[in-house]
């Protein structure tokens, strides 16, 4: 059975939310499930702000028909050509052959590598501020390559004042209920896991999101409508803020994430005492177990936090794998202006906190701190006092 959601009079929501993922994009673990947000305006035309993930075909077509109730579908907008998104665009084809598809040049490349259509006949191809005039509306579309992708574009809808944001501004988790942000808590329900979508996610394009906020900031947004999560039509300011934020590679808080690994505990120790001793000088503290915590949990308290430690063992002469990937993430994800202090385990010839330093000391902005710890094996009692002087150097 079709399940439609009014955002105005004019748009429905006809998205669909897939309960049973728990890996998106082959990578992130998801716990509450994955939202796919799709909007059919309703206008002279009718006009399909983009599909849905393959998982929720079914009910993302029941969805289209019933919105479209006898009505032709005219236009399909594909914002964004990953197949989160794009993956139900071959079958929408079949079922409705004669609905012409808006994108712009490298979105008509893109459709050509995924799938077999004829997408050249079907094509009306758009660039930066063009329109596309469906009645008592001319949508615009606004260009924001890697956002997440190099094709991304955003339509504006004057009328009713909404900007349709592709990847921009969604979040991990299926809806519960309304599809509206303001039913329920965002700092408590909604922040985390929009923090790990957005730096996970588009983490690593903080200029091109910048510039995709400053073509927001021209717009008067009511609405803002995402692919994924919850639709924002109250308090914008709270969701825009963050984006500002993550985008400049600003932390949200003075705080330290202390993220270690460790193989016997002996590091797991030396990480609980420092993150005690650093909470006692009164910051904010998130201690992550990486063998146990996927690293994109790490990648979101980078962001979220202004410092970072590090513990890690030397297994193989190199970090150890499950912290060698949270380093490397930090990295390629683009972390930046942190305060760093690093701490390495090993029995013999331990090299891993030159490593780490070796990958994290080129961050822009980034200050790796003087005092360090190389453990052997398991914390003594002059190592306490060396504990004492990190935590002092990192919350100073
Ligand atoms: Fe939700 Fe970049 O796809």
């Amino acid at each position: 059975m079709y399940d439609l959601r009014k955002i105005t009079d004019n748009i429905t929501w006809v998205g669909a939310c897939d309960r049973r993922i728990r890996i998106f994009e082959g990578t992130y673990p998801i716990e509450d499930g994955m939202n796919y947000n799709s909007y059919l305006i309703a206008d002279e035309k009718t006009v399909l702000v983009d599909t849905v993930d393959k998982a929720v075909a079914n009910n993302f077509f029941e969805n289209i028909s019933a919105a479209l109730n006898g009505r032709s579908l005219d236009y399909l907008i594909v914002q964004h050509m990953e197949p989160d998104h794009s993956a139900t665009l071959g079958e929408l084809v079949l079922r409705y052959p004669d609905t012409k598809i808006v994108v712009n040049q490298k979105t008509m490349g893109m459709i050509s590598r995924f799938f077999g259509f004829d997408i050249e006949s079907r094509a009306v191809v758009v660039g930066e501020g063009d329109t596309l005039d469906i009645g008592s509306r001319k949508l615009t579309f606004v260009m924001a390559p890697m956002v997440h992708w190099p094709e991304v574009m955003l339509t504006y809808d004057p009328v009713d004042k909404v900007l349709f944001s592709a990847d921009a501004f969604g979040n991990f988790g299926a809806i519960d209920g309304s599809v509206f942000a303001d039913s329920l808590d965002f700092e408590g329900e909604f922040l985390p896991e929009a923090r790990r979508y957005y730096t996970n996610i588009v983490g690593k394009y903080g200029a091109q999101v910048q510039m995709a906020l400053k073509k927001a900031a021209a717009l008067d947004i009511k609405y803002l409508c995402p692919l994924h999560g919850l639709v924002w039509r109250k308090d914008l300011d709270k969701i825009l803020g963050v984006y500002d934020k993550w985008s400049r590679y600003e932390a949200e808080e003075k705080g330290v994430a202390v993220l270690y690994g460790s193989v016997y505990g002996n590091s797991a120790n030396c990480a609980q005492i420092l993150a005690g001793k650093i909470s006692d000088k009164g910051l904010p503290v998130k201690v992550l177990d990486m063998n146990v915590k996927h690293f994109s949990h790490a990648v979101a308290m980078a962001f979220k936090y202004d410092r970072i430690v590090i513990v890690t063992p030397t297994v193989n002469a190199e970090i150890l794998v499950s912290m060698d990937t949270v380093v490397r993430a930090l990295a390629g994800h683009n972390v930046q202006n942190k305060k760093i202090a690093v701490i390495d385990n090993g029995t013999w010839a331990s090299v891993a906190g030159k490593s780490v330093r070796e990958i994290l000391g080129g961050l822009k902005g980034t200050t790796i701190i003087e005092e360090g710890l190389t453990i052997a094996s398991s914390l003594k009692e002059g190592d306490l006092s060396v504990l004492d002087r990190i935590a002092e150097e990192i919350t100073a």
